[in-house]
């Protein structure tokens, strides 16, 4: 019998001007993006932000649908537009920010399991990491590569296992 223990590294800042300013400006876009979002139903505007490895910035927001499961979440959005418009160029960083009624959530929030599994997919056939910036009012979370909060992951490895 073995025990294997699995450790995800978070690094916690406490405000924006913490962040170098390219990823401060990301945090920015995510934002604007948010605010762009067609939330009617939940009323939570999620706004994502890409920074590609050829310098383009990608932003996405939550699009609901009166048939809820056909809506599609902000981190999504813009990896699937990225992957789109730039297939085979990596992604370097990715900004995501909440809004409630309220204005930008006090915590950071996280990619659903969906949102996890498909920046996976992006790091396992780009071979790469994504650099997670989730901000909040009160703290950033930087989280290097999505693998961190989807460790023993499925991906084309395990259909040729
Ligand atoms: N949502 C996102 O856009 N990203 C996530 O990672 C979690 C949830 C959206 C989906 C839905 O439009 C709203 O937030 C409430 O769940």
């Amino acid at each position: 019998m073995k025990n294997i223990e699995i450790i995800t590294k978070i690094r916690e800042l406490s405000g924006i001007s913490d962040l170098p300013k390219d990823e401060q400006a990301l945090v920015k876009n995510a934002m604007e993006a948010a605010k762009r979002s067609y939330s009617p139903y939940s009323g939570f505007r999620v706004g994502a932000s890409l920074l590609l490895e050829n310098g383009q910035v990608i932003n996405g927001s939550n699009q609901e649908n009166a048939a809820y499961p056909s809506g599609l979440c902000a981190e999504r959005v813009a990896i699937f537009y990225a992957n789109a418009q730039y297939p085979g160029v990596k992604i370097k960083s990715m900004a995501i920010v909440a809004m409630g009624e309220t204005g930008l959530t006090s915590e950071p929030v996280y990619p659903c399991g969906s949102c996890r599994q498909v920046m996976i997919e992006s790091e396992s056939r780009l071979n790469n990491k994504i650099r997670l910036i989730l901000t909040g009012k009160k703290k950033i979370h930087l989280v290097e590569g999505a693998r961190q909060l989807l460790p023993m992951g499925f991906d084309f490895n395990s259909l040729e296992a």
